[in-house]
């Protein structure tokens, strides 16, 4: 039997750590930025939703927080308590490992915190996160742009100009924008640029080939990823460059 393709756990293997340079200036930018906000992590209860390997979380208990760290990956979540344990913030950091539509929600957190996950895919889920939070809800989310000329030329060499293919992204910024104004709650946004370079070997490189064709539902075509993987290598690895706009919400419970 095929085995069930878990994207997340494929993708836990090279997802950058909390103390990843590129994750962790994003994330100090988005902390820093809150903090400006007058938002105070020290002793606060905080829902981290999707946080994969603790880019925020273990930052956040650094912080004072006390983190539930939720995540459907076990892989990432495995990350994160290996990450946790290293940093000696394992006692302020609880995670549970579950699809945010079924994380059983026993009371509030004075801080509720998503960024950058597909937990938050849809108007009910958006929902249930600003009903998990006390005092401040933080939305982290692709802004009006997101390049990454590799993943693009696989998906093109795949599919015809008719064909969409499946999406299981995050809510972007500027809909989750739309949302509150919607519900008419009051809330502070700010954009940012980023980018990122990521470098493999080449059977690591298709291996990312292929969870990323798979992930939108396309089979992947061995000639034409090899193709596509020998013109994006340099040196022996292949380059993966990736450019983007991050938006933060940052709302306050009335
Ligand atoms: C791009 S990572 C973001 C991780 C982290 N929040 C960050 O900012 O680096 C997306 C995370 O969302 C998690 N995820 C995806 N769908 C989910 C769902 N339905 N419920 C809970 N977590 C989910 C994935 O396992 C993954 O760890």
């Amino acid at each position: 039997m095929e085995p069930t393709f878990n994207f997340w756990d494929n993708m836990a293997k090279r997802y950058p750590r909390f103390n990843d340079a590129s994750m962790s200036k994003d994330v100090n930018y988005i902390i820093n930025w809150c903090q400006k906000k007058n938002v105070s992590f020290d002793k606060m209860s905080v829902l981290d939703i999707g946080a994969g390997t603790g880019a925020m979380a273990i930052p956040l208990a650094l912080k004072g927080a006390n983190v539930t760290a939720m995540d459907i990956s076990e892989g990432m979540l495995a990350a994160l308590n290996e990450d946790a344990n290293e940093t000696g913030v394992k006692q302020h950091i609880h995670t549970h490992q579950s699809d945010w539509d079924s994380f059983p929600l026993e009371g509030k957190y004075d801080i509720v915190i998503a960024s950058m996950t597909p937990a938050i895919s849809d108007l009910q889920k958006v929902e249930k996160m600003l009903g998990a939070s006390k005092n401040i809800g933080i939305y982290v989310g692709w802004g009006k742009y997101r390049i990454n000329k590799l993943v693009e030329a696989l998906v093109k060499a795949h599919t015809t100009a008719e064909e969409d293919c499946a999406s299981a992204g995050c809510i972007k910024a500027e809909k989750f924008i739309e949302i509150l104004k919607e519900k008419h709650i009051p809330f502070e946004t700010e954009f940012f640029p980023t980018s990122w370079k990521e470098e493999y070997t080449f059977e690591e490189a298709k291996e990312y080939a292929y969870d990323q064709l798979k992930r939108k539902e396309i089979t992947p075509n061995e000639e034409i990823v090899e193709s596509i993987l020998v013109a994006n290598t340099f040196n022996d690895k292949v380059i993966v460059q990736t450019e983007a706009e991050k938006g933060i919400i940052l709302w306050r419970v009335a």
